[in-house]
């Protein structure tokens, strides 16, 4: 079996962040989302993994390389432009010959992992398998209407949704989903569907069988849900201490301190993750905050947060919550007159200020 990741994609919903970088890329708990992708499939036994990738494909190789750090072998498939899941699978098509094979959205993260998931469709019969979760806005998905626990009709974002079903964004299949994404025309969007390819194999009477997965799920394309995100992932923490702590610091919680990294006269409540590097100096770091590598934080208080690599926070008084920070980003106070705030942000960005 192989694994297909989709890392194309243009992240309209993640700007400023994706102007200058993939969506795929945005860490949580200081890992990039797309790696889980890639965990997921090594821990279910998938070690032929391809990767699409369109616009930002310089920056996933260069961040994913050629899978060995995770014993997989990883290939790109290139996607001129994103026409739609159903077209990267049609890309696809030269890399995963005959197989049967796993595709993952590569901004989905699942409790759990897809293990199970994958052995169910090994010992199945059917020709593809669907991953579905009740969600509370399912007009922002695709949605699967059941009956006696068999799938009758698939709908992407419907604006009557005829169930709380989301598909979720892990999808198996064989080599029948060829014959569907050829046979599709494009969506009111403009894309080539998988869910209206899914609906195809199901008209033309294949197996496609439906699992409902209890744990949490997300699509991280949205700020919100890349907080939440990182609060599920931090609270599974392992507390460990690489770095270095003062004795005037405290640590309460899940916190992991990375090889390097340095804490001085500061406060961290966990779960926290600070990365390689970093320094923290005269803070306070709440729960659920996880801070990149080479960073500097310092005479401020954070919680609730991502930061990238390379930020320096410093001398802010008044507390930052749900923040996602990208990389290279610096706040701090002016030292000049006149008493303002002084910013320089990309398009799109969003500042609430008290
Ligand atoms: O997350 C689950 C949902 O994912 C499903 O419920 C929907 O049925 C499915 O259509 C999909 O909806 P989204 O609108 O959220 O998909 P999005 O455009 O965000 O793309 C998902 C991932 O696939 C993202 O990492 C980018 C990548 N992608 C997307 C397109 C359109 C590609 O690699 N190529 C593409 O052409």
């Amino acid at each position: 079996m192989k694994g297909l990741i989709l890392s194309g994609g243009k992240g309209t919903r993640l700007r400023p962040i994706t102007y200058t970088s993939a969506k795929q890329l945005v860490p949580v708990a200081n890992k990039p989302v797309l790696f889980y992708a890639i965990e997921y499939l090594r821990d279910a036994g998938i070690h032929e993994v391809g990767i699409v990738v369109g616009d930002t494909r310089a920056e996933i190789r260069a961040a994913v390389g050629d899978g060995a750090r995770w014993g997989v072998r990883v290939a790109y498939v290139e996607q001129p432009e994103p026409l739609g899941l159903a077209h990267a699978v049609k890309v696809a098509e030269p890399f995963l010959g005959r197989d049967r094979f796993v595709m993952i959205l590569g901004d989905n993260v699942i409790e759990g992992g897809i293990a199970a998931y994958v052995q169910t469709f090994r010992r199945a019969s059917c020709q593809a398998l669907v991953i579905l979760t009740p969600v509370a806005d399912p007009q922002n998905f695709g949605v699967a209407e059941l009956a006696d626990g068999q799938i009758v009709r698939l709908v992407e974002k419907p604006r009557d949704p005829p169930s709380n079903l989301a598909l979720v964004g892990i999808y198996m299949f064989d080599q029948h989903i060829f014959e569907a994404v050829n046979a599709i025309r494009p969506s009111a969007r403009g894309e080539l569907e998988i869910t209206d390819a899914i609906q195809h194999l199901i008209d033309r009477g294949y197996a496609v069988e439906p699992v409902v997965h209890q744990g949490w799920w997300f699509d991280t394309g949205k700020m919100e849900d890349l907080l939440a995100v990182n609060r599920c992932l931090l609270e599974t923490l392992e507390p460990r201490v690489e770095g270095r702590v003062d004795e005037a610091s405290q640590l309460h919680g899940r916190v992991a301190i990375a090889p390097g990294a340095v804490v001085v006269h500061s406060v961290l409540r966990g779960p926290v993750s600070i990365g390689e590097r970093t320094r923290v100096v005269d803070a306070y770091i709440g729960p659920f905050t996880s801070i990149g590598h080479d960073c500097v934080i310092e005479d401020c208080e954070i919680e609730h947060s991502i930061v990238m690599e390379h930020c320096r926070i410093v001398d802010v008084h008044h507390r930052l919550e749900d923040c996602l920070i990208g990389r290279n980003v610096e706040v701090s106070r002016s030292p000049l007159k006149p008493r303002a705030y002084k910013l320089m942000l990309g398009d799109n960005s969003k500042v609430g200020i008290i």
